[in-house]
């Protein structure tokens, strides 16, 4: 099979006459069950209500919990008074700051609850009660009184505010950055762009909300060593789990262990331990040895689980007469919880998607009394692109040129930040097949196509995702009572993981793939990253294909029962020296009311340069995923705070709404044939949340070409086009 060769491929560094490779051929033949259609191997299991999620495992004598939030904005608990929740039957035991368990190191500052009375924002959590029913529980809590002594909030965002600050982006790179000379750029500029595009917060809203059991062993033990954690949770993979909560609870890491085999959607919400977690673990702690289980409802969901955080990106273009870009200016300014400082990285793909000899790229983040964000979906790169494309846009319109040839015209032959080759970029084609597809050329003039009371247009818009490697990731493939299992901490968030790394591992094996088990989505199996940064797939695959290879160079075809291999992943040799991001783009077809101002999608395409596609079925559901969740963020996702309470008033699913079948016209989703060699043992690119990234840019700019209208600010309601 072509997997023997891979992941180490010897490689020399290209000279500098050396035209970059723009497209990967992939190796002749090999490859059986990647690239088919394997449909969902735990969808029966899922559709027949038996694959156990986080709150659904089966546990002896459970007894629930309920968080008490904190009622007010910031300060200090003067007192909690809980008399009149003891006295609810079944109540077991409350756990205040007074007298909860002690907490060892703060791994993050998020998850250090009840140490003490401050207060840093509104629905922190500050107690629990535990009780023999939820309804006990959570009728108890109600009645915890907390008094507290306020002190000055701060919790509404300004994106000019003087005291934002410029911190370190988390992801490893530099926040500010610049090439040239910005100024000389846009003095030399003939056509130029300045504006601001801005979002709203959004919340997470997976199927499966967040809940948790956990359940702790041996507390009072001869041995401390002895003691022992479980919980069956839902999230993205147990790695993040493990490095925060065992230093947080003054466990080692193996003395944690995490259970998820099923998880309903993930979207960066469930990769990190929110503070239910530790509310839940100190509570399991007290009332072991019985397990303590915790469902949050949506609502506690708004305060506590993390969100993406309100922004707003100033981008400045200039260009010439011919269109071609002489500075790019990207200031990013969101809020950030003062608890956990967090900032998305929404200037990253600005800085290598043009070609431009000046440019500068800053993010900024204002210091607010609000709940923590949390990486969402596509985070900084989905409200950066939605401000550059939009911007580019503008500037092709100001212009006169059709949209795609202003990309055209600025088109990079290396990244325009490191210099560094492009393992592939399939821009330029995404763009030229999706203007075929989507018959492009019946585009007009802006407010000149009309059907009726609908005004139509057509936009486009750019879309990308970087995609890294990590280093430390293994697999263990195990053959046993006729069937080889892959074990390893991956996740199947929702994605199809189970399928594909059952699919990577048949062909590595050179076995059908009903002979492929998977056991991953928990602790106890070898470590690996997490379901995130859409590198799942092709980091896992690397890791498993290395497993595969190194069992039959040690057993053959036809190993003994209970053979086994465990191999690191790698990334190929050679592969830092590239630029390595999927490409593609986004169309959109609106329909504009004259009358009420409504926007209906009635067509999206994405066309994706996306490397080998493992499982075309499961790859086009996550487009189609990604493709309604940008939709959903563009027509409708906006939250109000209350100024006054630093609180989310619409918080629930009923009042923050999100898309809805009635609202999703046709979606149509095109992979162009692409094998990247600098990804994986495969050729395939991450590839989720690229289709979130160009979306609402797309729809925004068809919105301007059906109306006249340009839209700068998320969600485009029809208020926003009266
Ligand atoms: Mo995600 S936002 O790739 O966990």
């Amino acid at each position: 099979s072509m997997s023997t060769d891979a992941p180490v491929r010897p490689q020399t560094r290209p000279d500098e006459t050396e035209t970059p490779e723009r497209t990967n051929e992939a190796p002749a033949g090999g490859e059986k069950s990647v690239g088919t259609p394997v449909r969902r191997v735990d969808g029966p299991l899922k559709v027949t209500g038996t694959a156990p999620y986080a709150y659904e495992h089966d546990v002896e004598n459970p007894c629930y919990l309920w968080p008490v939030p904190a009622p007010i904005t910031k300060g200090k608990i003067v007192r909690i008074e809980t008399e009149a929740a003891r006295a609810v039957p079944g109540v077991l035991h409350i756990l205040t700051h007074e007298d909860s368990p002690r907490l060892a190191v703060k791994s993050d500052p998020a998850l250090w609850i009840l140490q003490g009375p401050q207060i840093a924002h509104r629905g922190q959590i500050v107690g629990g009660v535990i009780a023999e029913t939820p309804e006990a529980a959570r009728a108890a809590a109600e009645l915890v009184e907390v008094i507290c002594e306020e002190e000055r909030a701060k919790v509404e965002f300004d994106p000019h505010d003087p005291e934002a600050e410029s911190p370190r982006i988390v992801l490893m790179k530099r926040g500010t950055e610049s090439k040239g000379d910005l100024d000389e750029g846009w003095r030399e500029a003939v056509h130029r762009i300045d504006q601001e595009y801005a979002n709203p917060t959004h919340f997470h809203a997976q199927m499966e909300p967040h809940a948790v059991i956990a359940v702790w062993h041996d507390v009072d033990g001869f041995d401390p060593r002895a003691t022992r954690l479980t919980l069956f949770d839902t999230n993205q993979g147990p790695i993040i789990h493990r490095t925060l909560l065992p230093p947080l609870l003054g466990l080692l890491p193996n003395q944690l262990e995490v259970i998820s085999p099923y998880v309903g959607g993930g979207f960066g919400g469930k990769a990190f331990p929110h503070p239910h977690i530790a509310l839940a673990a100190m509570a399991a702690k007290v009332i072991s040895p019985r397990p303590v289980k915790l469902a949050l409802t949506r609502q506690q969901m708004f305060q506590s689980v993390g969100h993406r955080p309100e922004a707003s990106q100033r981008i400045r273009l200039g260009a010439d007469r011919n269109g071609r870009l002489t500075a790019i200016e990207h200031i990013s300014t969101q809020a950030a919880s003062r608890l956990k400082r967090n900032v998305d990285q929404s200037c990253f793909a600005t800085r290598m998607m043009y070609a431009t000899p000046n440019r500068r790229t800053e993010h900024r983040a204002v210091m607010l009394d609000l709940p923590p964000e949390t990486w969402m979906r596509a985070p900084g790169d989905f409200n950066g692109m939605f401000a550059l494309e939009s911007a580019m846009d503008e500037l092709a319109h100001q212009l006169g040129i059709d949209p795609i040839e202003l990309r055209l015209r600025n088109e990079p032959d290396v990244d325009p930040e490191t210099e560094k080759p492009w393992s592939t970029r399939a821009l330029v084609p995404a763009l030229k097949r999706g203007s075929e597809l989507f018959d492009w050329e019946r585009r007009q003039e802006p407010g000149t196509l009309r059907e009726g009371e609908w005004l139509i247009g057509l936009g486009v818009a750019s879309t990308c995702f970087p995609n890294q490697h990590v280093a430390s990731l293994f697999a263990r493939i195990t053959y046993t009572g006729g069937k080889y299992v892959v074990q390893m901490q991956a996740s199947d968030i929702g994605t199809g993981a189970h399928t594909v790394l059952r699919q990577i591992a048949a062909d590595a094996l050179d076995v059908p793939v009903e002979q492929v088990e998977t056991d991953i989505g928990r602790t106890g199996t070898p470590m690996a990253i997490m379901a995130g940064g859409s590198q799942g797939t092709y980091e896992w695959g690397n890791a498993i294909v290395a497993a595969c290879e190194k069992l039959r160079r040690k057993h053959g075809d036809n190993p003994p029962d209970g053979a086994s291999a465990r191999a690191q992943g790698r990334p190929p040799r050679g592969a830092s020296k590239y630029s390595r991001h999927a490409f593609g783009a986004q169309f959109a077809e609106v329909a504009v009311s004259s009358v009420t101002s409504e926007v209906r999608v009635r067509r999206l395409l994405g066309v994706y340069g996306a490397g080998t596609i493992i499982n075309p079925l499961t790859a086009r559901s996550q487009m189609v995923g990604g493709m309604t969740m940008a939709l959903s963020a563009a027509l409708f996702e906006e939250s109000y705070h209350d100024p006054r309470f630093g609180k989310v008033m619409n918080h629930d699913l009923a009042s923050y709404h999100i898309a809805a079948h009635a609202d999703i016209g046709e979606l149509e989703v095109e992979f162009l044939p692409e094998y990247d060699k600098w990804f994986g043992a495969k050729g395939s690119k991450g590839i989720g949340e690229m289709a979130m990234v160009g979306t609402p840019a797309a729809i925004g700019n068809a919105i301007f070409n059906a109306t006249g209208i340009r839209l700068r600010d998320t969600p485009f309601t029809p208020a926003s086009l009266i």
